[in-house]
């Protein structure tokens, strides 16, 4: 039996400031993701540190936080088979000086930190994320 799945998906500060939107979200679509919602919005630095609290600890917390909370960034929820180990292979290796040719952070990330997009990496972090951003009922069928 096939098994749908969602995963949560941010396009960074750094990606809307290049006009990568558009370019990113063909991939998704081209790559068998069906859009349940999507949203364009700007978080305060405070609602960044909620976000990523599972990095609290460590040295680039305060920088990727304030990162996050420099720009517009948007926000998506994917389903597909197989949607969070496929969205993270769409995306590529964190730093993109590691990342495959043809994935997202490839073409569009700048360094380890300005890195253009995120993804969920687990399905209890993909639960989390999806419901910090949206709330249930804005989630299509
Ligand atoms: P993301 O997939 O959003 O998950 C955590 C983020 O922390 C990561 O992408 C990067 O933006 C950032 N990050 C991870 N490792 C480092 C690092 N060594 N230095 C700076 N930022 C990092």
């Amino acid at each position: 039996m096939k098994t749908l799945q969602r995963t949560l998906t941010i396009v960074k500060p750094d990606a809307v400031k290049k006009n990568a939107i558009g370019d990113i979200i063909e991939q998704f679509e081209k790559n068998g993701f069906h859009i349940l919602a999507m949203k364009m919005l700007e978080i305060s630095q405070h609602q960044a540190e909620q976000f990523y609290a599972v990095h609290a600890s460590r040295p680039f917390y305060h920088s990727l936080t304030k990162f996050m909370s420099s720009g517009p960034i948007v926000v998506l929820a994917l389903e597909k088979e197989n949607a969070i180990a496929d969205l993270r292979t769409l995306m590529g290796s964190t730093n993109p000086a590691n990342a495959e040719e043809g994935t997202i952070r490839k073409k569009w990330a700048t360094n380890i930190e300005h890195n253009a997009i995120h993804g969920s990496d687990a399905e209890d972090t993909a639960r989390y994320e999806l419901s910090f951003f949206f709330a249930g009922y804005e989630l299509t069928q």
